[in-house]
């Protein structure tokens, strides 16, 4: 096994790389690189790129997770089913170990891709609960524009089997389970949340959530932003644009209880801004929920669209 230190990028495929560019724009995210074949997109952590798009037909390639070092790569390379290691050929470099999940999405396992520095971001403070200490005689004024999307946070994978994949995530990249739904009995296990075992370290309470469906494929893709103004003033300018479709938000979820606003790409994959997720370290057991309680704190119900949805 390897313990993965953090999901890393998403890699897609879209015919059109100049309107996906723009709405990733639109989205938050920062031009790092564009190729004959290929366009890179940052945000403002200090990650050369956190989403990948390759022109071709639309589909659902696989991402990209962080090692903490070389020993990781070297012991990802030992995984079952994995590549040699091999030197990243595009922009920012780095090496990787790749394999197959086992609905045949593909997995890098990376080390030493470029790190450049953080972008700028708008001062965050509230005066609210019992702290009015966070912003003392100074006026909260917004910039309107896009989110300023930080970091890739987490995926939603779809499978006939979540279990089983849940089980190859535990088995090969150290994911620990934070959160299991069943529909009945507790042997019908319908979404498994999962996260990263970064030991007493406290992670996000989940990096992927392995969900029951028909047919595999990706849900939707998961990009921390600034806070919780960052989120709604992209939401107004997404909404603004008039071009985008809007999927399901704004609310704040149960599992993990981060605030989210959901829209789709130029291709039909589900793209969600998040904020203010719960944290944990590697210690407790998983919660168990009936199903019925996988519902949002406050906010409208997920649409069907956003249920049924799979990017194959
Ligand atoms: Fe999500």
């Amino acid at each position: 096994m390897v313990k993965v230190h953090d999901i890393a990028y998403v890699r897609l495929a879209a015919p059109d790389l100049d309107a996906q560019e723009q709405f990733l724009t639109d989205f938050g995210m920062v031009r790092a690189a564009r190729t004959a074949s290929a366009l890179y997109m940052r945000g403002t952590d200090a990650h050369h790129h956190l989403h990948i798009t390759e022109q071709g037909p639309a589909r659902f390639v696989g991402l990209g997770y962080s090692l903490a070092s070389e020993d990781d790569l070297a012991a990802a390379a030992q995984l079952p089913g994995a590549s040699a290691i091999e030197q990243i050929d595009e922009p920012g470099g780095g090496r990787r170990v790749w394999l197959r999940e086992p609905n045949g999405y593909r997995i890098e396992l990376v080390h030493g891709i470029a790190t450049p520095a953080p972008l700028p971001v708008p001062p965050s403070s509230m005066n609210i609960g019992t702290d009015r200490s966070a912003r003392v005689g100074v006026a909260k004024r917004l910039a309107k524009g896009p989110s300023h999307v930080k970091r890739l946070g987490h995926c939603v994978l779809v499978s006939p089997n979540p279990r089983a994949t849940f089980d190859w995530f535990h088995r090969n990249l150290g994911f620990l389970e934070s959160d299991i739904f069943y529909a009945g009995a507790r042997d019908r296990q319908v979404a498994i949340f999962g996260r990263v075992d970064r030991g007493a370290e406290f992670v996000d309470h989940h990096v992927i959530l392995c969900a029951g469906g028909e047919r595999a494929g990706l849900n939707h893709l998961g990009f921390e932003v600034h806070d919780v103004d960052d989120l709604l003033l992209g939401h107004d300018h997404l909404r603004r644009c008039e071009r985008y479709q809007h999927v399901w938000g704004i609310g704040r979820h149960l599992s993990g209880s981060h605030v989210f606003d959901y829209w789709m790409d130029p291709s039909q994959r589900i793209h969600e801004h998040w904020t203010d997720t719960d944290t944990l370290d590697a210690a407790g057991e998983p919660n168990w929920h009936p199903i019925e309680e996988l519902r949002s704190q406050w906010g409208d119900p997920a649409p069907l669209t956003f249920i049924k949805h799979v990017s194959a």
